[in-house]
Parts: structure tokens; C-alpha cells; sequence
């Protein structure tokens, strides 16, 4: 299979192109229900493609409260009882491309300027999805790949939602799979991939600030009205220090450091803290000064405050004191932080930051535990002789702070051994206006699943 799979992917790259294209076209956008029959639309468009390739594949509607998005599971075991399996993963679902205003181009039209598409999902996650469907396309069409091929795909990623980690828990026993490739990240340097040793959980909350029983004229009741929003402001500022220190009380007590092996990895990679600035835009990086850039990314909690709602947004001047405020703040949590018990406080401190008249209170709208994946396993030389064959270098051993829930759950659940790395390159701005991927970081990343399958024919089962 692989020389005449490798030759097709040559081939076709503007068929390649052209099917993710398809699918960045539908705004498959999770958070907003709005987009619920986009996410389905994009979704089906999977099924078809595996479908289409050969695979036997369910769309299923995990059924409970905040689920959503349906999960797409397919399989071909088309190798035999006793062939290795590969499972791979992605997400079809996408963040909100607001700020509008920004996009260069429209974000979801996808637009080619200098060798990247820009649009919305581009890299998070269609591009890299997309890598596993057509390297699955390529392979089947060519003789087939020499290990048995399933593929999880969640439409709520985005989101934190639960339908994929809760489909894994109940179906592990016929999910089974020896390795699970996730690319839903990207290389450290350009020119530089990387297999991740951890990633960082996710505690998502909305905090409320409850005032008067209305909007209030600001003239007239101004120095006697409580005022939500300034309550917030100032328990906004009471939760982190300006040393990057996170007062939630307790927050830091089960934090694992990383070990010395680890932190020596990271001295040496070819990126300074001159690079980074330069990439954010900004002059000065913020944080914990005791510890590098890398371990305040990687291996350090921290609080982040992402949207601050309430009183009057439009142009111009309105004298009003809200009744109401939101905010929406979360926290990233490292190996061993427990979200639940970490919400738990957090909730009882933003509620002992309440003033007279208005009343503070914090709603958990998602979690996810950090996860730490082994690298003694016989996955990780075949998928570093895969990145070798397609990208001429091997790859780094380091962490990203960002998350992907479900993570946990393929360890706990189906006990695979997880292959986690990504696609992309630092500044294709995930999550941010102009979102891009590289067509080149595209085309490779099909070469190198179609490396990894072969690489994987006699790697010894989970
Ligand atoms: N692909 C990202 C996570 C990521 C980014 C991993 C960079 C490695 C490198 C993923 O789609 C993502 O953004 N996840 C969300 C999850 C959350 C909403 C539950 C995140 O981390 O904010
Ligand atoms: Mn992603």
C-alpha cells in the first residue's frame, strides 16, 4: 500500500485541497446553537467521506443533558484478527470566528495567500482531521493499510462537551485499540514536530453579579446603587496577583512539577522568550517570573479571565448601573489538579466576594483534568520515523498547555497507547481572526499517517 498511497497523495493534492475546503465551508461553530445543523451538516460530510472509503461507520446522537454534537465512529478491519489497530481522533466542531471585523477574508470562505488557507478551523482541527480522512482514503484505495483503522470524531471539543468521553466510557470494550493518533496541535518550531508528553485540563466558569431589580439612571441613584459590575471588577482582580500567583485557596496544593528530564528537554529547544514576544505582538510576557515561559505554558496553573458582560456596550455614552453582570473565567489545570474540588473552592471564594447589595455566585460550564501520555512506547518510534519520512525531522518531546478533554478518557477507558501531536505551526492563530494552515504542513501530514500505518504493521498490540 504505501508506495502507491504515497504516489496518489502526490497526485491528488488538489482533490485534497478541495475536500477541505468543503469542509471548513460549513460553520460547524459548537458554542452557538445557531450552528447546531451546521456541526450535523459538517459531521455527515465525514460520515460520507468514510463511508466512501470503505469504512463502517455510526453517527451517533450520545443521549444526556448538554450533549449536543453527534460523535462519528468508524472502523475497517480489513487487516485481521491479529493486525495492530490505529484509532485516530478529531474534532469537526470549531470556535465563534468573532471578532468579525478582523478577518482579512470572510472566515469561512477559504482563502489562499502565501501557501496557507486562512479561514476558521482551518488547523483547529479540519486541516489536521482532514490528514487522517484522506491518508484513510489513500490507503484504502491502494491495496489497504496494513493495520485495522478506526477514527473518533467529536463535534463538541470546542466546547468541553460530554458526548465523546461519555460514548468512550460505555463503548470502550468494542473501541478497542492498540494506538491512538491525535493531531489537534501543532509543532513546536517550523520545521520542528513534536509528540506531546502532557497537556493541560480546563476548569471553564461563569461567574454571576446579581444588583438591583433593574437597570438603574445612574444620575439619579449613583452613590447608594450597588453596582455588579464594579462588585466583579474587584473580584476579578482579587483572583491573581500581579506575580501571576492565583489566590484561589488551595489551588496549588496538588500540583505535580515536572521532572528534571523534562525541564532539560526544554532548555534546549530552539525557541527564546525574544521569539515568543515576537510572535504575541507584545513587548512584555506576564506570569510567574520564577518559573520559563515553557513551564508557565506547560506545567503551571493559571487564571484567565475571557469576556466581561454587562451594562452598556454600544457607542457613545449611556448612564446606567446594571442590574446584572458576567463574567467568564477559567482556570488551566495541571497533572493532579482535581477540577471538581478545585470549582468547589473557587465557587465559595467568589461567593465570600460578594459586597452588600450584590451577590457574586460561580457556575461550572465545563472540566477536564490535565493529562501526562508515556513515551516509552513502541508507537512513539514509528511515529518519529513517520515524521522523518514526511517532514525530515524527528520530533521533540514537550508538552502544550491548551486541552483536549477527551484525552483522559481514551487513556483511562480504552488503556490504548496515545500518540498526541499535531499538524500546524506556532502562529496559525487558533481560536483568533485569520486562523491558517499551512497546504504544505497538510500535504506532509497525509504522508506521514500513511508513514505511521506502515510504521505500525508489526508494532506489538496494547
Ligand atoms: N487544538 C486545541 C488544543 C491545543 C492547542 C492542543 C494547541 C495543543 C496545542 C483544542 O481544539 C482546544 O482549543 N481546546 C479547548 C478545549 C476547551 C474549550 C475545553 C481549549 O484548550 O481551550
Ligand atoms: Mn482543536
Amino acid at each position: 500500500m504505501l508506495e502507491p498511497a504515497l504516489q496518489a497523495a502526490r497526485d491528488q493534492r488538489e482533490k485534497s485541497q478541495a475536500h477541505l475546503f468543503e469542509l471548513i465551508r460549513i460553520p460547524s461553530v459548537s458554542a452557538l446553537p445557531e450552528h447546531d445543523q451546521d456541526c450535523r451538516r459538517a459531521a455527515d460530510w465525514i460520515v460520507r467521506r468514510l463511508r466512501g472509503a470503505g469504512m463502517d461507520v455510526e453517527l451517533v446522537d450520545v443521549p444526556g443533558p448538554g450533549h449536543r454534537h453527534p460523535v462519528i465512529s468508524a472502523e475497517w478491519l480489513g487487516a485481521g484478527a491479529g493486525a495492530t489497530t490505529l484509532a485516530i481522533y478529531g474534532h469537526y466542531d470549531v470556535q465563534p470566528p468573532d471578532p468579525l471585523e478582523e478577518w482579512q477574508s470572510p472566515p469561512f470562505e477559504p482563502t489562499v495567500r502565501d501557501g496557507f488557507v486562512y479561514a476558521r478551523g482551518a488547523d483547529d482541527n479540519k486541516g489536521q482531521v482532514m490528514c487522517g480522512i484522506r491518508a484513510a482514503e489513500l490507503a484504502l484505495a491502494t491495496g489497504g493499510p496494513p493495520v485495522n483503522l478506526r477514527f473518533l470524531i467529536e463535534g463538541e471539543e470546542e466546547v468541553g462537551g460530554p458526548s465523546l468521553p461519555e460514548f468512550v466510557k460505555r463503548e470502550a470494550a468494542r473501541l478497542r485499540t492498540d494506538y491512538l493518533l491525535i493531531a489537534d496541535g501543532q509543532f513546536t518550531a517550523p520545521g520542528l514536530p513534536d509528540l506531546l508528553t502532557g497537556l493541560r485540563g480546563l476548569l471553564y466558569t461563569e461567574v454571576e453579579a446579581v444588583g438591583a431589580a433593574a437597570d438603574l439612571h445612574s444620575g439619579i441613584y449613583g452613590g447608594v446603587a450597588p453596582n455588579p459590575l464594579n462588585t466583579l471588577a474587584h473580584a476579578i482582580s482579587a483572583l491573581k496577583g500581579r506575580d501571576g500567583r492565583v489566590t484561589v485557596p488551595g489551588f496549588y496544593d496538588a500540583v505535580v512539577p515536572p521532572d528534571e528530564r523534562e525541564l532539560a528537554d526544554w532548555r534546549r529547544l530552539p525557541v527564546t522568550e525574544g521569539d515568543l514576544k515576537q510572535s504575541l505582538g507584545v513587548t512584555a510576557l506576564e506570569g510567574e517570573a520564577e518559573f520559563s515561559p515553557f513551564e508557565r505554558r506547560w506545567a503551571r496553573p493559571t487564571l484567565d479571565v475571557h469576556g466581561i458582560l454587562g451594562g452598556f456596550q454600544g457607542e457613545g455614552p449611556k448612564t446606567v448601573i446594571p442590574a446584572r453582570a458576567k463574567a467568564k473565567i477559567s482556570m488551566r489545570l495541571v497533572p493532579e489538579q482535581d477540577p471538581d474540588r478545585i470549582f468547589d473552592t473557587f465557587a465559595e471564594y467568589i461567593d465570600a466576594l460578594s459586597t452588600p447589595g450584590v451577590r457574586l455566585s460561580a457556575r461550572k460550564l465545563s472540566s477536564a483534568r490535565a493529562v501526562r501520555t508515556g513515551t516509552d512506547h513502541p508507537g512513539v518510534e514509528a511515529a518519529a520515523r513517520a515524521f522523518e519520512a514526511a517532514y525530515g525531522a524527528r520530533p521533540v518531546f514537550v508538552r502544550e498547555g491548551g486541552s483536549i478533554p477527551v484525552t483522559v478518557d481514551f487513556q483511562e477507558a480504552l488503556r490504548t497507547h496515545l500518540l498526541v501531536t499535531g499538524f500546524g505551526l506556532p502562529g496559525d492563530a487558533l481560536h483568533s481572526p485569520n486562523e491558517k494552515y499551512s497546504l504544505d504542513q497538510y500535504f506532509r501530514g497525509i504522508e506521514m499517517v500513511l508513514h505511521l500505518m506502515e510504521n505500525l504493521r508489526d508494532a506489538p498490540g496494547a
